[in-house]
């Protein structure tokens, strides 16, 4: 399989990044972060989520933060739904993209959603009817691809389970998600494969979380097998409540690097991204969390 040329990124900084952290992240320091990605050229934002204020405190002001961005044409600026009544407040913000976020281990869906796989399938299953009446795709999460936090290791076949069952109900596209960045390149190529098995390459995307230090690694695996398509995250932010101890994303500064060292077009301005990592990391009151931003930064200095 030959790597491909073209690679779009999704910054879920704002989501992924932001609903893990301890002290309250006012709703218009998101929006900038969120102008700042779009002017380093992001062109896939994963802006906020709609789910339980009393679940996840951080994602409260989501319609607050949709109502502040200053939208750019040709940006797709997505949100998470588990259910109707979170695409109902979703759908009067105007989303471009709703996301359902399934698991594929059965302990981690209880511990993030509150209910099985088979029913989380259908409470997503009216959520890709009334987005799909609204002209809205669908993107659906596989979390737990590789690893649990409560299960442990997850075989390949829960991973295609889910995948048929996003198929089956509709969803357009899927993301396989390695929540707790346990996964290594040959267990994240099977977790793919299995995905494969349901979805083209076209619908297919790598979320890896950084935990083990294993999330480049694991895009050049999945760049290998022609995936182009990977969420990634500014400055390394994120993490989920429900998955405790695992770190942020690949940082995005980090995969846009390894993608330009490599020939593969972004679209993205890597020193304007930088930029926008500082921004949210000198917010938040650390480094930014990404080896290729901390190289630059210091470079600007010298
Ligand atoms: P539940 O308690 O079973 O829900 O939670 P319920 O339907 O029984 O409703 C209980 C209460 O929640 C009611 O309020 C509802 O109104 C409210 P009350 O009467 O008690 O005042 N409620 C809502 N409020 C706002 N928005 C909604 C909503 N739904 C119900 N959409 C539920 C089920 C799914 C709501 C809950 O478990 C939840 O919100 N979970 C979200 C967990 C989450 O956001 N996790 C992080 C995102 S996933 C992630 O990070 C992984 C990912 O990055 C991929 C990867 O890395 O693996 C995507
Ligand atoms: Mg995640």
């Amino acid at each position: 399989m030959a790597k491909p040329t073209t690679v779009r990124l999704v910054d879920v900084g704002p989501r992924d990044g932001l609903q893990n952290e301890k002290a309250p992240v006012p709703a218009a320091v998101k929006v900038e972060l969120v102008h700042r990605l779009q002017a380093a050229g992001l062109k896939h934002i994963e802006v906020t989520s709609f789910v339980s204020p009393k679940w996840v405190p951080q994602m409260a002001d989501n319609a607050e933060v949709m109502a502040g961005i200053a939208r750019q044409p040709g940006v797709t600026y997505s949100v998470l739904t588990p259910n109707l009544q979170g695409f109902e407040a979703a759908k009067a913000t105007r989303p471009d993209q709703i996301v359902v976020f399934g698991a594929a281990s059965e302990a981690f869906s209880q511990r993030n959603i509150n209910c099985s796989i088979a029913e989380s399938i259908e409470r997503f299953r009216p959520v890709v009817e009334a987005a799909h009446a609204a002209q809205l795709p669908v993107r659906g999460a596989i979390s737990c691809s590789v690893g649990c936090p409560y299960e442990g290791e997850v075989a390949p076949e829960r991973v295609g389970y889910v995948a048929r069952l996003m198929k089956e109900i509709g969803v357009d596209d899927v993301y396989v998600a390695d929540t707790i960045g346990t996964g290594t390149p040959h267990k994240v190529q099977a977790a793919m494969a299995a995905a494969l098995a349901h979805y083209d390459l076209d619908h297919i995307a790598g979320h890896f979380h950084d935990t083990y230090g294993q999330a480049l690694a694991n895009t050049l695996a999945a760049l290998e097998m022609g995936v182009w398509q990977f969420d990634t995250s500014v400055a390394g932010l994120g993490g989920c409540p429900y998955a405790k101890g695992a770190t942020g994303n690949a940082a995005t500064e980090d995969v846009v690097y390894l993608l330009q060292g490599m020939g593969i077009d972004t679209g993205i301005d890597l020193d304007k991204l930088v930029d926008a990592g500082a921004y949210i990391s000198d917010f938040l009151g650390r480094k930014p969390n990404s080896r290729a931003a901390t190289a630059l930064l210091n470079k600007r200095q010298a």
